[in-house]
């Protein structure tokens, strides 16, 4: 397998491959302009300052790459009073759900805030919708003039109904480049706006991803090189009858850093009757749930956990005289160090079970780290996929429900 994914490294990095004109994500760490960071970073300030609440009105490509490290770095407990420094980031244009708008809107009529709209193709009809409702309701709340300064579009620099519609109302605008595709837009101000009004540093997210980009350009032997390694094992797993590949987190934070993985992977594999199904678990939780099948069901799995070494915060068991929850064992210790030991247990049970593990570690979770995980991500997948035969960067399967949903709404 290293060696026929060597003709993928090759397609990869002198951008030979299918799909090769949206290969822009390759460079983007080294080459992002310091002065859009700069303006990223000043209408983050500036949102900061007149909003409470800050709407992300996106979907899939569009909002799952923001809202991954959004969630990975915020604080997991609603905030009820205290007053925050960025505003609360909530999404929007998603999905379709009327009783999911009409509740964000009563929360809206109470606090101030301000959207983003973001939508390469500025076609797409779930963000549409949403963004429709929500500048009539910003309109009707501060007026049309202060509406125009609470929306910044996110789109293409031409084409597009939002382009033409941001032109026409004079909204602030940033633009998706050309040759990168909406899964792997993270990097630019598709994912950097929203994780920068939320408060996170973006120069390190950048830094990270570029560190990255370094080591995985700096050699194609798969000793030395982390992606090739992941690209490989998981190609050998396909190859071998293990058709799933389950995502496995033990921190909460990482759910939707497991969406944003489910998206690129599944999005740009599975095509032509070929690809891994990515999926995703939270342990230990679904050990409660999912651990069954996992242990006893169809060997058709095999898992990659993405382990963080040290948690930002220390909370120990504490030492109870009575003991009748026999817990004693663990006085004294860390959950780290509980989880820890879950995560090595459930490792020896599964692959006792036919189920082998791949481990990703990072030493903990920051803006840095982040960046270097989406860069090793996105790189082996474009290994993965070039090595499977497929297209990375197209989607065409994604058009068959729009056009029955089209023609069902009669458009
Ligand atoms: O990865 C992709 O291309 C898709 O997930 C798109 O990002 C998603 O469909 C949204 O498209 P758009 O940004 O054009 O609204």
């Amino acid at each position: 397998t290293e060696e026929s994914m060597q003709k993928a490294y090759q397609e990869l990095v002198h951008q030979t491959g299918k799909g090769k004109e949206y290969l822009g994500w390759l460079h983007l760490p080294s080459e992002i302009d310091p002065k859009l960071l700069a303006e990223i970073e000043a209408d983050a300030q500036r949102i900061q300052k007149i909003a409470k609440i800050f709407i992300v009105i996106g979907i899939g490509g569009s909002y799952l790459g923001a809202r991954a490290v959004i969630e990975a770095l915020h604080s997991q407990m609603p905030l009820l009073e205290s007053p925050q420094k960025a505003p609360l980031v909530l999404y929007a244009g998603h999905q379709l759900s009327e009783d999911y708008l009409v509740e964000l809107l009563a929360l809206l009529d109470k606090h101030d805030y301000a959207l983003t709209i973001i939508s390469k193709s500025g076609t797409t009809t779930e963000p549409a919708v949403a963004f429709r409702i929500l500048k009539n309701h910003l309109e009707q709340k501060y007026g049309k003039a202060q509406a125009r300064e609470r929306i910044i579009a996110i789109t293409d620099k031409e084409k597009g109904a939002l382009k033409q519609l941001a032109n026409e109302e004079g909204y602030k605008t940033y633009v998706v480049p050309d040759e990168v595709g909406g899964r792997y837009s993270v990097l630019t101000p598709v994912g950097l706006l929203p994780i920068a009004v939320a408060g996170f540093d973006i120069r390190a997210l950048i830094e990270g991803a570029n560190t990255m980009r370094t080591e995985l350009l700096s050699s194609s032997q798969a000793e030395k090189n982390l992606a090739m390694q992941y690209a490989c094992l998981r190609t050998i797993f396909y190859e071998a009858g293990k058709k799933i590949e389950l995502m496995v987190n033990y921190e909460p934070r990482l759910f939707f850093f497991t969406e944003w993985w489910k998206q690129l992977y599944g999005e740009s594999e599975g095509k032509e009757g070929k690809g891994l199904f990515p999926a995703g678990v939270s342990f230990t939780s679904d050990l409660h749930s999912m651990g069954q099948y996992i242990q006893e069901g169809p060997k058709h799995l095999f898992e990659t956990v993405l382990s963080i070494n040290s948690p930002h915060l220390s909370l120990e068991v504490p030492h109870d005289k009575a003991n009748l929850d026999v817990m004693n064992f663990l006085s004294g210790q860390r959950l780290s160090y509980i989880n820890a030991k879950a995560q090595e247990a459930t490792c020896l049970a599964h692959q006792g079970g036919g189920v082998p593990t791949i481990r990703i570690c990072v030493p903990s979770l920051n803006e840095f780290y982040l960046g270097q995980l989406i860069y090793f991500y996105e790189f082996a997948c474009g290994l993965s996929a070039y090595h499977l035969g497929v297209n990375p960067f197209d989607q065409p399967g994604v058009e068959a429900y729009k056009k029955n949903m089209f023609r069902l709404l009669g458009k």
